[in-house]
């Protein structure tokens, strides 16, 4: 990777720096997490040390389909202003036809309000691209959590002005490289969340895992497959559809551990009746929203032993207090443990904060989708490009 240090000088340049400001917002637009922007500041106050003489900061915020007003950008330029200590940051809404304005730190409106910005047409992109790197002379992606996606301001704008990779993004990629080329044994991931196509990740890191712990959606998916009666659990049924070798695949290694007990409730909703069960007696109409404390007990005995420790997606509904128990264990083992600890994923890194648990952990990447993407030994198109 080429990185902000292999600069020779910045002195005077205008720099533009692809950020991931993809910060939970209210309905006005209001920034209800500044996590990933505080994550973006180093690189920035480096650049503006430097003597930038334009920093222009470009970012996407949600999935927009029609230019949705609360996913402008003025507010997250706003919070921005406010993290720079008072610099000024101006927003500008079309650079295109108006120019940019003269000012020292500029912030480009959405730019998932350009339909290019992902579109499947790589000409249209790279035109877009094009755009957005006459904006400067040099390019940084300081985006790490969004370096799995092959879109414009990430893969195309570096083709025309030279690229390097930002400070955050450097330090993500080479420690979750650093535990996954490399790891101290036994190395441990926990697998939760939703989704099916984390099978993918589980099937990759039998290459590299001594046990892998499966718990949230995922696990009662698992077992669901397995022909254990989920009664009304949240399974990904369609993720699964697509999984059939994989499914008989974890089935068959003893590195894969799936609960044997779980929280069972009657409805999603903190006044719901709860009780631990095996994962034999989950009865119809209930639904699994956490592990049961025999898992517990299990899970943290091996993360106990770990000496490299991968955490992608939550344990179970942690939101709600009486089924955050599995996750809180979880968590704690961890933070208390001297493995390496890697945790990744809006969700996880969220637990993880909540519990005030952050500071223990070695890297709590910024991106679940970019680093599940380096795990399952894929490349990041947007940091290849910088290569
Ligand atoms: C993220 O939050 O993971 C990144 O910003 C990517 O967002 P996306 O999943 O909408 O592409």
């Amino acid at each position: 990777m080429k990185t902000l240090k292999d600069i020779e000088s910045l002195k005077d340049k205008k720099v533009i720096v692809r950020v991931d400001f993809n910060v939970p917002l209210d309905e006005e637009g209001n920034v209800r997490d500044d996590k990933r922007i505080r994550h973006a500041l180093p690189t920035l106050n480096h650049l503006l040390e430097a003597g930038v003489s334009q920093l222009v900061v470009m970012t996407h915020a949600g999935r927009p389909k029609n230019n949705e007003p609360n996913l402008m950008t003025d507010k997250i330029a706003a919070k921005l202003s406010e993290l720079l200590i008072g610099q000024e940051v101006a927003k500008v809404n079309d650079w295109g036809e108006n120019g940019m304005p003269d000012a020292k730190i500029v912030m480009l409106e959405n730019l998932r309000f350009h339909k290019a910005e992902k579109s499947k047409d790589a000409a249209e992109r790279d035109e877009f691209g094009k755009q957005l790197a006459s904006l400067a002379e040099i390019y940084i992606n300081e985006a790490f959590s969004n370096s799995h996606r092959d879109h414009a301001s990430m893969t195309s704008a570096p083709k025309f002005i030279p690229g390097y990779v930002g400070l955050g993004v450097e330090s993500e990629v080479d420690r979750i490289k650093k535990a996954i080329e490399s790891p101290s044994h036994p190395v441990v991931a926990v697998m939760g969340g939703l989704k099916a196509d984390k099978l993918n990740a589980i099937n990759n890191l039998l290459n590299v895992a001594d046990d892998i712990l499966v718990a949230g959606a995922l696990a009662f998916t698992l077992l669901k497959a397995q022909g254990k009666n989920m009664g009304a659990s949240k399974i990904d049924d369609e993720g699964l559809g697509a999984m059939d070798e994989l499914v008989e695949k974890i089935k068959l290694s003893d590195k894969v551990h799936l609960p044997t007990d779980c929280i069972i409730a009657d409805q999603f909703s903190e006044d719901a009746e709860a009780k631990d069960v095996s994962v034999d007696e989950v009865e119809d109409d209930w639904m699994a929203l956490d592990i049961g404390p025999e898992t517990v007990g299990h899970y943290t005995a091996k993360l106990k032993e770990a000496k490299t420790i991968l955490w992608f997606g939550p344990i179970g509904v942690f939101e709600i207090e009486k089924f955050s128990h599995g996750t809180r264990m979880i968590g704690r083992t961890i933070a208390e443990s001297d493995a390496v600890s890697i945790i990744g994923g809006g969700d996880s890194a969220g637990a993880v904060k909540k519990l005030g648990l952050a500071d223990q952990m070695t890297l709590v990447s910024t991106g679940g989708g970019a680093s599940l993407t380096m795990i399952e030994g894929k490349k990041l198109p947007a940091i290849e490009i910088l290569s």
